[in-house]
């Protein structure tokens, strides 16, 4: 009856192998060497067969019995491993030390320009309005005095869902709303995403508007000029300078470009010397357009152009956080890289 000398012989071996076992991994080894599929056990088992029928069930049961054997010992072993283990770590753990605050996130500049601009226009007296990002062709261009085969429809030509309904183009269509669903007097701004074909260095295809809407008696031009003037000092600093340069939008008459006196160099041209790049030497950026809301527009919305009038603007965020923070890559927008974004914790 070799085999189950065999047997019995296994134990003590595994005792001497497990005294020098010092890590989980060596246990592991041994493990698999006596226990495993193709393990010092499992090959007598499978000698099994061979034996003469009378002989199995003696074999059969020593078998049994030594796997047993062999797994409380493993087990014990691997209890006393993992308790050295774990008071090792215990004695490493100093609790004096002070703890490490969890990493949190912060708004993304976007976000924060858009609503420090809102802000402004709250304290202003604006309300803040919201519309679909998906549109009818009606209200993102036909009731912007923009009919079908406008050339104005070129300029921000989007994607269509289909013949009547697009991803806007602007944030305009909300006024169109908002002017449906309320009465004048009223004043509101409208922050959200916006679509356009464009893709290249400085454009993409989404990127993010405000638009400013109010309607009144006797709004004129020069209440436009004031608004925009003290709204974008409050965004730029109380010495940023501001220019109207004619302009044309379908939707406003007469219309505006509006620069700022460049916040880079401060309007000189020059930084250090060197040629200021973001206002290429002439002092001055571009940032919205505006103009007095169009009779054609009141008209759509039904309300009469002899009782009302109103100014309107819009202005792209990224280009106003881009001036504010200094950022010279559109891109760094939209790559949710966690460098970038933590520095507007
Ligand atoms: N809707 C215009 C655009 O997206 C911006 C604008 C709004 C211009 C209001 C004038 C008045 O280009």
């Amino acid at each position: 009856m070799d085999l189950l000398k065999e047997l019995e012989s296994l134990v003590p071996e595994l005792e001497r192998g497990l005294g020098q076992a010092s890590s989980l991994s060596e246990l592991e080894e041994l493990r698999v060497a006596f226990l495993g599929r193709k393990g010092r056990l499992a090959r007598i088992m499978s000698s099994l067969p061979g034996l003469a029928p009378a002989e199995r069930p003696a074999v059969g049961q020593k078998a049994n019995e030594i796997k047993t054997a062999l797994t409380e010992l493993f087990d014990a072993r691997k209890e006393s491993l993992d308790a050295a283990r774990e008071a090792r770590a215990l004695a490493r753990f100093d609790p004096s030390l002070p703890g490490r605050a969890p990493w949190r996130g912060s708004l993304h500049p976007t976000t924060l320009v858009m609503e420090e601009i809102c802000d402004i226009f709250r304290e202003l007296g604006y309300d803040v309005a919201s519309g679909p990002e998906v549109e009818n062709d009606h209200y993102n261009f036909e009731a912007l005095n923009m009919p079908p085969e406008h050339p104005a429809r070129d300029m921000q030509d989007t994607l269509y869902i289909t013949e009547n309904v697009l991803m806007r183009t602007h944030t305009s269509p909300v006024q169109v709303r908002t002017m449906l669903s309320r009465k004048p007097p009223l004043a509101v701004v409208a922050p959200g995403k916006v679509y356009r074909r464009d893709s290249d260095l400085t454009h993409t295809p989404m990127f993010h508007q405000i638009e400013g809407l109010l309607v009144g008696h006797d709004v004129s031009m020069a209440d436009l000029r004031g608004t925009l003037t003290a709204f974008l000092r409050g965004v730029f600093g109380g010495e940023t300078r501001v220019r109207f340069r004619p302009s044309f939008f379908p939707f406003t008459e007469p219309s505006a470009e509006v620069d700022i006196s460049c916040c880079i160099c401060g309007g000189a041209g020059h930084v250090n010397g060197e040629p200021c790049r973001v206002c290429k030497t002439t002092g001055w950026v571009e940032i919205l357009g505006c103009g007095m809301v169009d009779p054609a527009v009141f008209e759509a919305v039904g309300y009469d152009p002899e009782e009302f009038t109103g100014f309107a603007f819009g202005l792209g965020v990224e280009r106003v956080a881009m001036l504010k923070y200094g950022i010279g890559d559109l891109r760094m927008f939209f790559e949710n890289d966690v460098r970038f974004l933590a520095q507007f914790g």
